[in-house]
């Protein structure tokens, strides 16, 4: 499949999976449209096309012009320059690599990754939390995001591809949506006992189940094998990294018990453990590469010739 087009068609399964719905996000992609057309001198020089139409800023690619053909991918959680010299290396030893897959954003996908933290709004708005909250307790966080990343050195692994030729692309909030979505199906919407009894069903996912058996296995950090969950959800699943504490509370007035994590941030621990809620971290590699699989059963039904590579720690699960 041509790079671009493979690209694309990753934009178009992580609308069909993302909260918002395909209308609404097209809506605002026509509103951006329409804004840049009206752009002139500096601001019109420095618009990014790409928003109107991909809507995950974290989401790109990084290098290559888009005419590649690709069919042996290689796909990674973290890619950062060793990881780029790993593939070189991988090539140079006989290894057919077409481009790779950068799950956590790097390059212009890092340094726009608050922009796509909007979608946490939606994500909230789900469960009852009223937008007009979640937007004034978003936009603080999301201006730290912004003023953090902008300070770091944000193009190396991109420089590091384009020496050495290797076609390369951020998928980020697409499969965090597929992972989202996946979680709040087959165990949010589920009724468990208890803590114990999710924590058992999130073990019968083989991402979860290798990953604990390496040691990494989805654990309590708030309530106790023995809690009652109440109201279960995934907010900690997509929307580009880890929201404002106040979220927490808000979710918990929302009458929200349990919340399942990737990766929970001390600060909303101590929220969860003030107001009761239960939280559950699962490993945050093991649902990333969740998302990342749901994402390469899509293409692979798709293009049958795709294959893939496993490097830094994403794990290949084929599923039905
Ligand atoms: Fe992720
Ligand atoms: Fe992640």
């Amino acid at each position: 499949m041509k790079f671009s087009k493979l690209f694309q068609r990753c934009v178009d399964i992580g609308i069909d999976a993302d909260v918002r719905g395909r209308k609404q996000i097209e809506k605002t992609l026509k509103k951006e449209e329409k804004r840049q057309a009206k752009l002139e001198g500096k601001e019109k020089e420095f618009a990014d096309n790409e928003r109107t139409w991909n809507p995950y800023s974290d989401c790109r690619i990084i290098n290559g012009n888009g005419n590649e053909e690709i069919k042996r991918l290689v796909v990674g959680i973290d890619i950062e320059t060793p990881e780029m010299l790993l593939i070189d290396r991988l090539r140079a030893k006989g290894e057919k690599i077409d481009g790779v897959l950068i799950h956590h954003p790097e390059g212009r996908a890092l340094a726009d990754l608050d922009k796509v933290m909007d979608l946490q709004v939606d994500v909230l708005a789900s469960l009852g939390v009223p937008v007009n909250h979640s937007e004034a307790h978003l936009r603080p966080r999301q201006d730290r995001v912004w003023r953090s990343i902008h300070a770091d050195n944000l193009f190396r692994t991109e420089r590091a591809a384009e020496l050495l030729g290797i076609p390369a692309f951020c998928c980020h909030t697409i499969t965090d949506n597929l992972v989202w979505r996946f979680i709040e199906k087959t165990i949010c919407k589920k009724e468990f006992d208890d803590l114990g009894e999710i924590l058992n069903a999130l073990l019968e996912i083989p991402e979860y189940k290798e990953y604990a058996r390496k040691g990494n296995p989805p654990i309590i950090v708030n309530g106790s094998r023995n809690s009652r969950p109440g109201k279960i959800t995934a907010t900690e699943f997509t929307g580009g990294t880890n929201g404002p504490e106040d979220q927490l509370i808000a979710q918990s007035h929302a009458g929200v018990g349990t919340i399942l994590s990737m990766h929970v941030t001390e600060k909303t621990l101590d929220e969860a453990k003030k107001h009761h809620v239960n939280m559950v971290q699962c490993s945050h590699m093991a649902s990333d590469a969740l998302g990342i699989n749901l994402l390469l059963d899509i293409l692979g039904k798709e293009e049958k010739q795709l294959s893939t590579v496993d490097i830094s720690g994403f794990i290949r699960v084929k599923r039905k």
